[in-house]
């Protein structure tokens, strides 16, 4: 094989570390799953679950990626062929992921263009004009296919000129505009109100389902649980300290998702908009807030949506490098051709994902295209793919192994090795089946279990063929 390429420096790796973790999961996402789970209690778990498990998972997938330096399916399958469905299932968490994550990037791309053309200036219409862009059949395909093709062009340039540098430049100013508008926020008159529903804790709404809601959250936000940080870990100089890097990655993003709650639920308790709107959050109630700002509030969100666009576009990169990567390390595929393969894939999942927005196309249980792509990666597929990278770290490597490569041969010094070895390989493992068993059967009361059941069964079959992959 030929040399493996590295990261230009330490630096370029961080920021393309944050810089897949940060993204729609922190910006939309976060904010939306918080203000439909309650608000404190959700984001205490989600903060807990980040601490305690999204680190450690974290710090295996780099250990187990740099190890072998093969990307998801090569590092599992080069230890033991019967594990290569563990990786095969991160390859298909990434297509399903990117089934519908370029048709929200598209929104936040088309909302760019619309702050600027006169969204702004109908406060009173801007949930309708929302509902109705999500729901037209053909304009928001339109931005979802321009979104993506920024994705290839990044992508096929490899992966230290494209992704580094699009990382470098781009994190910072998202952090920037983040910190502007949580500013602005906070000044509003009753925006106190958002900070407590925030981070003061109700207890009595936590339920199963808020559980794994906030361990699904953690895994997506951090971009775990389907091999990505394994793939990056893979192309990490041996001389890198793993554990600072783990840990610098996991606080840049859950800062990030803290403040863009902070940027967002003062201002809309100030002027009263509910917090469980849904997915649509970001994009309603952003406007809305600075549309009542009058016209520096045009600029801020344009700003806003500029840098949404760029943080997703960061961590959609990372999506379609870990099946890029899967082609051209197992495949053999050349890096073009492996681009427009995965890419074409991702562009006829995201049409069924857009289109059942609007209402048309195959439903499963009741459920559309975007809602099943969703529940399976988010509620499923990441949390065992973290179980899975436990029990791997945890049991198929020795202690010695392990404990080498995370401290690169006894150089670094990490004091808490063993608790991190105690928790990976046994209290995550249990933990992820304790809260999935509670969420799955939660989930038979809003019709979401079904559909988990058949994410169970999709592992299954994964194990069972992925021999061949
Ligand atoms: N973490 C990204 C976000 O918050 C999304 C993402 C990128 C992701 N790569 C991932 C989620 C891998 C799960 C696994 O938007």
């Amino acid at each position: 094989m030929a040399k493996r390429e590295n990261w230009g420096s330490k630096l370029g790796f961080i920021m393309a570390a944050a810089g897949s973790a940060v993204g729609l999961g922190n910006i939309w996402k976060f904010p939306y799953t918080a203000g439909e789970n309650g608000g404190g209690a959700f984001v205490l778990i989600y903060l807990f679950f980040v601490v305690v498990i999204g680190f450690s998972v974290m710090l295996a997938e780099f250990a187990v990626g740099r190890r072998k330096q093969l990307a998801a399916v090569g590092a599992f399958k080069s230890e033991d062929r019967r594990w290569t469905f563990a990786g095969a299932l991160g390859v298909l968490s990434a297509l399903l992921i990117m089934g519908f994550y370029p048709v929200v990037g598209g929104w936040s791309l088309a909302y760019v263009g619309k702050v600027f053309t006169g969204l702004l200036s109908a406060p009173d219409a801007i949930g309708t004009t929302f509902d109705s862009f999500i729901t037209n059949p053909f304009v928001p395909l339109m931005w979802m296919v321009g979104y993506l093709v920024l994705n290839i062009m990044i992508v096929v340039k490899g992966i230290s000129t494209g992704i580094e540098k699009a990382g470098k430049v781009l994190m910072p100013l998202l952090f920037g505009i983040l910190i502007a508008i949580s500013i602005k926020g906070l000044t509003l008159p009753g925006a106190m109100a958002g900070m407590e529903f925030l981070f003061k804790p109700n207890f009595s709404v936590v339920n199963p389902s808020v559980v794994l809601a906030a361990l699904g959250q953690a895994f997506f936000s951090l971009s775990l649980g389907m091999g990505i940080m394994i793939t990056y870990g893979s192309y990490l100089p041996k001389h890198e300290n793993l554990v600072s890097n783990a840990a610098i990655v996991t606080v840049m993003d859950t800062a990030v998702a803290l403040l863009a709650g902070i940027a967002m639920f003062p201002a809309m308790f100030a002027f009263g908009i509910t917090p469980a709107q849904g997915p649509g959050l970001v994009f309603v109630v952003v406007p809305t807030i600075f549309a009542e700002m009058g016209g520096m509030g045009t600029v801020f969100a344009g700003l806003f949506f500029i840098a949404l666009s760029v943080a997703a576009l960061t961590s959609s990169v990372s999506l379609l490098e870990v099946v890029v990567a899967y082609l051209i390390d197992e495949k053999g595929f050349n890096r073009p051709k492996a681009v427009v393969t995965a890419s074409t894939v991702m562009v006829a999942l995201c049409v069924l994902a857009s289109l059942s927005l609007g209402d048309v196309g195959p439903k499963l249980f009741g459920k559309g295209a975007f809602d099943v792509f969703d529940l399976l990666t988010d509620k499923i597929f990441l949390a065992f793919g973290g179980f899975f990278v436990s029990i791997f770290a945890g049991w198929k490597l020795s202690k010695s192994d392990l404990k080498n490569e995370v401290t690169n041969g006894g150089s670094v010094k990490f004091a808490i090795f063993n608790v991190w070895y105690v928790l990976i390989k046994f209290i995550i493992p249990l933990t992820i089946l304790w809260v999935a068993y509670g969420g799955i059967k939660e989930g038979f009361e809003s019709g979401a279990g079904p559909i988990m059941i058949i994410g169970l069964v999709i592992i299954a079959i994964t194990g069972i063929f992925s021999r061949k992959l």
